[in-house]
């Protein structure tokens, strides 16, 4: 036996991570980190103002899951078993080649904080919103999403990765105790002193079934990791199980993925390149691309952004392919594309893929609506004008940052695209509003008026006029 001592006060929760470290939180308002081999206490993290109620690292499902999914597929051999565990560890504790556990602690100065206690002991964001305590956290089973269950009778999300809030769950009627997530990542279930729990439904942050059954305040919930039931007890003495049967008109339907033309340029004349090059660098405008591009909906999907092999050829090798979306790069030479991107072909496998027609990607992925929440046609000029001149029917929006100077200074372009003022018109900004907001970006951006250098630009969002 090993003991670790250096807490002040009552330790609230332990958790074993795995890269064999050990988190405790307690009521002396500190998290310690503790490295499992020898006991030592590698980390103090000391920014909540009251005790630390919970804390969760963002890879407790998938430590709790090793090789197994909620599909029940099981691997065939004790290699394969250990094969996957790690490679499902990966997917989710992986950032930038490394592998960093990130950490929420929840406490009752009704705050929360985002950590990464193996590089730093300060923490990555503080979550506030919060009226009142915050009793449990959880990350959702890919790592990017966080819920929390308040003594203010909500439960909120948050994006796992930065801790920006997402959205608020209201329908307890009294504190909520704990939340469970389903391994798919697609429902939530709440537990409260109400009496009652309730599925939530992530994406559109509805009440999908309301579970009465308890006579007394419900503690605590967990969900079976094949999805089907929920077992979950409390103050009456009682432990229920709910077999889960969420009626299919309650649950969104995936629709099929819209395509987006996504563009910056220059107006009035809509330039958008020079010497094969972006004519600017717009540190606000790239992050409104990456977010956009990026965030989804559903936590369970991912966007697919495609290319043409000179725009692809034209970002940093280091930030290829782009992160967190399906990269898909268009040639007419097949064999030299896949030669020449061999390497990172073999190692982004699902992630980066070569095809000679942009027909085919747009329809074999529209109809993977379990998988893709949107498609973003990304460039460059003559992916963009073969679209926009010739096929508009496959695009269903542009977005368009709306580039110009502040200057009377020019600027060279040799690259322009044409957007049809006929076929297509600029929605008003509640649209792209709502839009964003959907994505948890509403808080991000400002649509007019951002200014950076010589340039000033907006964000704007087309559809067809005859829609
Ligand atoms: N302002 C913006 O938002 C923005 C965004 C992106 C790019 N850009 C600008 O756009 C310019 C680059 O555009 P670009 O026209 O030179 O290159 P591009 O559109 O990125 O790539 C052209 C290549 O795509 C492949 N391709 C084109 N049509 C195809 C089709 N129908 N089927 C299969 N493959 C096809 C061909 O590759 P192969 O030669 O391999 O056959 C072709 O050479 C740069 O100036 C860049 O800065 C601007």
């Amino acid at each position: 036996m090993m003991t670790m001592s250096g807490h002040s006060s009552a330790v609230s929760c332990v958790k074993w991570g795995g890269s064999n470290l050990i988190y405790t939180g307690s009521h002396d308002k500190t998290i310690r980190v503790w490295d499992a081999k020898d006991g030592r206490c590698i980390q103090v993290l000391k920014s909540h103002a009251h005790w630390v109620n919970h804390l969760a690292l963002s890879t407790d499902h998938v430590l709790r899951m090793g090789a197994f999914d909620h599909t029940g597929t099981a691997p065939s051999s004790p290699e394969e078993e250990q094969a996957k565990a790690l490679k499902n560890y990966e997917k989710v504790a992986k950032i930038g080649g490394k592998i960093v556990e990130r950490m929420v602690t929840a406490s009752d100065d009704f705050t929360m904080f985002l950590w990464e206690p193996s590089r730093s002991n300060k923490p990555i964001c503080r979550m506030t919103g919060h009226q009142k305590l915050v009793n449990h956290v959880s990350f959702s089973p890919d790592g990017r999403y966080i819920a929390s269950a308040s003594f203010d009778n909500s439960i909120k999300l948050w994006d796992g990765r930065d801790g920006k809030f997402i959205a608020t769950f209201r329908g307890h009627v009294a504190p909520v105790y704990q939340t469970s997530w389903s391994s798919d990542c697609r429902l939530l279930v709440s537990c409260s002193k109400d009496t009652t729990l309730k599925v939530w439904d992530v994406r559109t942050r509805k009440l999908v079934n309301d579970l009465p059954g308890h006579s007394d305040e419900v503690y605590a919930v967990d969900w079976s990791v094949d999805g089907g039931r929920v077992a979950s007890g409390g103050k009456d003495k009682m432990v229920l199980f709910y077999h889960l049967r969420i009626p299919k008109e309650k649950m969104s339907i995936p629709s099929q993925p819209k395509v987006s033309l996504i563009v910056a340029a220059l107006i009035p004349k809509l330039g958008i390149g020079y010497k094969g090059q972006m004519p600017w660098s717009l540190k606000k405008e790239m992050a409104y691309f990456r977010k956009v591009t990026t965030n989804t909906v559903d936590p369970s999907k991912k966007n697919i952004v495609i290319m043409g092999r000179k725009t692809y050829e034209s970002i940093p090798t280091k930030f290829r392919p782009l992160k967190g979306r399906i990269n898909y790069i268009l040639t007419r030479n097949l064999n030299k594309c896949q030669t020449d991107f061999k390497d990172e072909l073999l190692t982004n496998e699902g992630n980066l893929s070569v095809s000679t027609s942009l027909e085919d990607v747009i329809s074999n992925s529209s109809k993977d609506t379990s998988h893709v929440e949107e498609i973003f046609i990304i460039g460059g000029a003559e992916i963009y004008n073969q679209l926009l001149n010739n096929h508009s029917d496959k695009i269903d929006r542009v977005f368009l940052t709306e580039v110009s100077l502040t200057t009377d200074k020019d600027v060279e372009m040799d690259t322009f695209i044409n957007i049809d003022p006929n076929l297509w018109k600029k929605t008003g900004n509640g649209e792209l509003e709502s839009y964003l907001e959907s994505k948890g970006l509403k808080e991000d951006f400002t649509l007019k008026g951002n200014e950076e250098k010589e340039f000033k630009f907006d964000f704007t969002l087309w559809k067809k006029s005859v829609n």
